[in-house]
């Protein structure tokens, strides 16, 4: 299992710390998760900090957009050559067209789906993508619980992949543990995101990256 711990539960008066610390505690990728206010009722960090984070980074940036004007993010963010760029197919009337304009920057495009919305609904998309974010809480906050449904829906969009493409992978964002990411494993999943669990585990943050490396 790869590890993205998500930084919307760092000390963001400690962020370089923070930051350095997920990287130097092993983690795969570094989650940044960007909220306009107006998709989610949650405002959190543009590309100025961003920069910081990608400058005190030494593991890719995943970012993850929860936005409502997605092309214009795509280019803020784009600067900063992150790994992927995902955005929500709720929030995207030509998921088609943006997911060849991210690949046409040099960064690999990911698709995420909300609690409610079924893998099938971006089954003509999954060759044109790398990577699909299950959320498996209601975008916007850290810190709340696992929806279960997910460990279903994982399943479903594993079968969808292994037809349309056997490449993409399967990322779980939310409510992630040590407990529900052994659930997660055995249905197919390849990363998972994981915010308060990493940086609010009382055995430190390298025990916890490592705790979800099943
Ligand atoms: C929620 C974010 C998540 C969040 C995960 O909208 O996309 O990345 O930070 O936090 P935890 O792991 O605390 O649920
Ligand atoms: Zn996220």
């Amino acid at each position: 299992m790869l590890v993205a711990p998500s930084i919307l539960s760092a000390d963001f008066g400690n962020l370089d710390f923070d930051v350095k610390a997920i990287c130097e505690g092993g983690c795969d990728f570094v989650h940044v998760d960007v909220m306009d206010g107006h998709f989610v009722p949650n405002l959190t960090i543009g590309p100025v900090v961003v920069e910081a984070v990608a400058k005190a980074a030494t593991k890719p940036l995943d970012i993850h957009l929860m936005v409502e004007n997605n092309t214009f993010f795509v280019d803020l963010f784009a600067p900063l050559k992150p790994e992927f760029i995902s955005f929500h197919i709720e929030e995207e009337k030509h998921p088609h067209r943006l997911i060849q304009k991210i690949r046409g920057l040099g960064i690999r495009p990911a698709l995420v789906l909300n609690p409610h919305t079924p893998p099938e609904a971006i089954e003509y998309l999954l060759g044109d993508i790398d990577m699909v974010l299950l959320m498996s809480v209601n975008p916007g906050f850290g810190g709340q619980s696992f929806i279960p449904t997910v460990i279903e829906k994982a399943k479903k969009l594993k079968s969808l992949i292994e037809i349309r493409n056997p490449k993409c992978l399967i990322e779980v964002d939310g409510g992630v543990n040590d407990k529900n990411v052994k659930e997660l494993k055995a249905v197919g999943v390849d990363i998972v995101v994981a915010g308060s669990y990493v940086y609010k585990n009382s055995n430190g943050i390298l025990s916890a990256i490592e705790s979800l490396k099943c």
